[in-house]
């Protein structure tokens, strides 16, 4: 397994590039299969959960060929219906592959994707809506088992906004008889690109992006030549980086509509962040001020940043209160940032980051995706060395993040096949 090393004390500075956004490609690359016509995806990032993605694609018959950042991907026809455990575990996404299946072929068995590190995670909002479309689910052994003749339209009422749920209901009510509304439906820009996506490929889609979707469903859908939204997680990821080690960072691509709410509280820290034409600009010249954030679906505060909102805290002048409304147990980078220094209380799903001026540098295990890259962001402000161990999670989600790191000027190299 990997780690990383970081060197603390060096100031972000420079340009940086993000890539296509993972969790718009992945949706995306689950319903080039709803077609048998050729889909072309462009801007696809170079991580884990796309080769994983590509991979499955590719074991279901799919044709698959990939050029860099673009993929051409043909399911002519399909000579499996089901994603195994094997598979599903590692990525909880390839779930998102049920519905897909179910459309085309008429049956799918997926298996059902379990617990991972930030919470129980269920897919009974997706399993649900999928029979009150005319799907019969059996959970056996493990594995959703469906079934299907023709799928018709239904009013679903989403009991928490869910980006699967939305992103697997929009997918199949495209190929089902009649119209669907989806309420309560989330509003990420991941769900904007999905319908895009979806749209080109001839759905008929209403309302992507707000609270109630419209799908009028059709009998077969075309291709598309889609290409993926950059990924704003990263974006953030980077704008943060810059924030905290008081530095000056470009980052290209980004999109300033998509990310207000972490640029609101990266002004009240105290950043300058300015919004250019195609790219946000941080930098900061003294030590932040603690914020308050609260994650809640889109457009409020993504739990996707929370991580690495909260290694900014550590280091901020004052206190920051950070709560988690989306996850149940999504603060195990706490524990890792206290092994660094950090002065932190938890209590529930808040924890109360009181900041201190330097981290010192130690060892620390990678939890999650999003841990990981904060465990960095940490490592930066500590001084000497700190190890992040368990980095697989990392190249889950950010693609070649040590080298774009080190472009901006930090100390930090991979160190392959490490213990831990
Ligand atoms: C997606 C993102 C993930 C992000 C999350 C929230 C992808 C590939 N992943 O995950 O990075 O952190 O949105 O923004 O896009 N829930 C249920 N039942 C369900 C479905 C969800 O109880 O059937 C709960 C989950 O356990 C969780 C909450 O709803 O507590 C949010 O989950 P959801 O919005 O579905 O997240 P994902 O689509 O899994």
């Amino acid at each position: 397994m990997d780690k990383i090393i970081v060197r603390g004390g060096s100031r972000l500075a420079g340009d940086v590039e993000v890539a296509g956004s993972k969790n718009a490609a992945l949706p995306i690359l689950f319903a080039t299969l709803l077609t048998d016509e050729r889909c072309v995806v462009r801007n696809i990032p170079d991580v884990a959960d796309v080769r994983t993605t590509l991979r499955l694609l590719g074991d279901l018959g799919a044709e698959v060929e990939q050029d860099g950042a673009d993929v051409a991907i043909r399911a002519r026809e399909l000579n499996s219906s089901e994603a195994s455990y094997e598979l599903v575990k590692t990525m909880r996404a390839s779930f998102l592959v049920l519905g897909p299946l179910l459309a085309r072929v008429g049956k799918a068995r997926v298996s059902q994707p379990g617990g991972c590190a930030i919470g129980a995670r269920p897919v009974n909002l997706h399993l649900h809506a999928l029979e009150q479309m005319g799907a019969e689910v059996e959970l056996v052994h493990g594995y959703a088992e469906a079934r299907a003749g023709q799928l018709r339209g239904a009013h679903v009422q989403l009991d928490f906004p869910s980006v699967g749920a939305t992103e697997h209901l929009m997918m199949v009510a495209c190929l089902a008889e009649g119209d669907t509304e989806i309420e309560n439906a989330a509003r990420e820009p991941e769900i904007v690109d999905l319908a895009a996506a979806l749209s080109s490929m001839g759905a008929e889609i209403e309302g992507a992006g707000e609270a109630v979707v419209r799908i009028r469903g059709a009998s077969s859908l075309g291709g598309m030549d889609h290409r993926v939204l950059p990924d704003r997680i990263e974006a953030g990821t980077f704008l943060i980086g810059g924030a905290m080690t008081q530095g000056d960072v470009t980052v290209h691509g980004a999109r300033a509509d998509c990310l207000q709410a972490v640029i609101v509280k990266l002004r009240e820290a105290g950043a300058e962040v300015e919004e250019l034409d195609g790219a946000i600009r941080v930098s900061a010249t003294r030590r932040l001020d603690g914020v308050d954030i609260k994650t809640l679906p889109y457009p409020g505060f993504p739990t996707d940043v929370q991580a690495q909102m909260m290694a900014l805290a550590t280091v901020s002048e004052g206190t920051s209160v950070v709560t988690e409304t989306i996850f149940e147990n999504r603060f195990m980078h706490a524990v890792e940032f206290m092994r660094l220094g950090a002065d932190i209380s938890l209590d529930g799903h808040n924890a109360v980051v009181r900041g201190v001026e330097r981290l010192s540098g130690a060892e620390v295990m990678a939890s999650d995706l999003r841990a990981s890259v904060s465990l960095i962001l940490a490592g930066l402000v500590a001084d000497n060395e700190t190890e992040i161990l368990r980095v697989y999670h990392l190249d889950r989600g950010y693609q070649r993040i040590e080298e774009k790191l080190a472009k901006l000027g930090a100390n930090i190299q991979r160190v392959k096949g490490a213990k831990g």
